[in-house]
């Protein structure tokens, strides 16, 4: 296990019933952006709830809304403009991951001279930002309690993420029930995002980091047993709240302190989204399993990490034969995705291999756990389609 520095301080209220903790964002000043996405907050009344309770506690509100999936930058610098004009003290964001990134930049920007793009090219160049406070509605990214923002400019095909301990928000309120309205397309997206962070934080190189890794193994099986109910009775409360707490866990750096971690396929999915601007978690489900299959034929010193993930996830008997408990490992992981109904091809999303040299070539991701050059992201790409 590596050395490491573990804070991670965003306040969690958990549960229902919490939204009355709002009533401390008076301790970060009083006029609030309240960033929210396409609607889906007004159809489930929690806009209604979020205000009246911002309003009885004298809190000023300033609007933007119509975050878009893979949030843009022109959004960001509305958002940016919108602060430095009105003199906002914090950023509040309700949604899911989209659009909570999308405030994080805002909040940092505002603090920021220059055009925010800066900041997703360079999060060295945050170096404060207003207060961010996030509503969760949708179990994925964990950006609730993480300090990553991922943000595109569709103009130029670049969907980039940015790094910085300003941008982990400050409070997060999660309430299980508001992720009740989330449609299963969403649902299964998120759940293969959970999933596949798990796994890029999981399978790495250091020995010895066992808490980790066997945290790791909870959060898979945890998703592994709730994620289909959710899929299929969405207002499954246990299920909605271990989904939900396993979006935060997978991504906050409690399985990934102590270990090197470089991350694999959330830079291929990226670029499969900078050019499709496609679902992350779709992209993500799609590419895993290739991933996982051309790794093991790459190099066999990765069958070790795998051989723990199959019978430690799977519960696959080690009567098998290391390759084997490898191979049925990948198998189930496929299978846990089609139960989901996710997509295991990139033609099933309409992506033909018109980009693949650029997005291999854009593609980072040379030190992960096998690391990978550009032909072997072009395989990996080729075996998707
Ligand atoms: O926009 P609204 O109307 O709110 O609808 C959204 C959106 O259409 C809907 N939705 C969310 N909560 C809902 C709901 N619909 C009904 N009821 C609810 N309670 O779901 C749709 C997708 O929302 P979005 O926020 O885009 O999803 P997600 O949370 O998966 O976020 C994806 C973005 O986060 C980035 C992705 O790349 C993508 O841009 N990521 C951010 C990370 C981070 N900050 O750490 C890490 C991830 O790996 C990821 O890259
Ligand atoms: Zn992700």
């Amino acid at each position: 296990m590596n050395n490491f520095y573990f804070n991670i301080n965003t306040k969690i209220y958990f549960g229902t019933d919490q939204l009355t903790h709002l009533n401390e964002l008076k301790n970060f000043g009083r006029k609030v952006l309240l960033v929210y996405g396409g609607g889906s907050i007004k159809r489930n009344g929690l806009y209604q709830k979020v205000c009246n309770i911002l309003r009885n506690n004298d809190l000023e509100i300033d609007e933007l809304s119509g975050v878009a999936p893979n949030p843009k930058i022109d959004t960001v610098r509305k958002g940016v403009k919108l602060c430095k004009t009105n003199k906002i003290d914090m950023v509040l964001a309700v949604g899911g991951g989209s659009v909570i990134d999308c405030a994080k930049i805002i909040a940092a920007g505002s603090c920021y001279a220059k055009d925010p793009w800066d900041l997703i090219e360079n999060g060295k160049k945050i170096e404060s930002s207003l207060p961010i406070i996030t509503i969760l509605t949708m179990s994925a990214t964990g950006s609730e309690m993480d300090p990553f923002a991922v943000i595109s400019d569709l103009s130029r095909n670049l969907k980039m993420a940015t790094e910085s301990q300003y941008i982990r928000p400050k409070l997060s309120i999660l309430n299980p029930e508001f992720t009740f309205s989330v449609p299963k397309k969403q649902t299964a997206a998120g759940i293969a995002d959970i999933f596949s962070h798990t796994c890029e934080n999981y399978f790495n190189n250091v020995k010895g980091a066992s808490i980790q890794s066997h945290f790791a193994e909870g959060v898979f099986r945890t998703v592994i047993e709730f994620g289909p109910i959710a899929y299929n009775e969405p207002n499954d409360y246990i299920a909605r709240a271990n989904l939900m707490w396993a979006s935060s866990m997978a991504i906050n750096g409690i399985i990934s302190l102590g270990n090197e971690v470089a991350w694999s396929v959330h830079p291929i999915e990226h670029e499969l989204s900078a050019f499709y601007d496609i679902t992350h978690g779709v992209g993500l489900a799609i590419l895993t399993t290739y991933w996982m299959e051309y790794i093991i034929n790459k190099d066999p010193k990765t069958i070790d990490k795998f051989v723990q993930f199959g019978k430690e996830v799977w519960k696959i008997s080690d009567k098998n034969k290391p390759l084997d408990i490898a191979k049925i490992s990948i198998e189930k992981t496929r299978a846990f995705f089609d139960q989901l109904n996710l997509p295991n091809k990139l033609s099933q999303v309409n992506i033909d291999n018109t980009y693949f040299e650029k997005m291999a070539k854009k593609a980072s991701c040379s030190s992960g756990f096998c690391p990978l050059s550009k032909d072997d992201v072009l395989e990996i790409l080729k075996m998707a389609l």
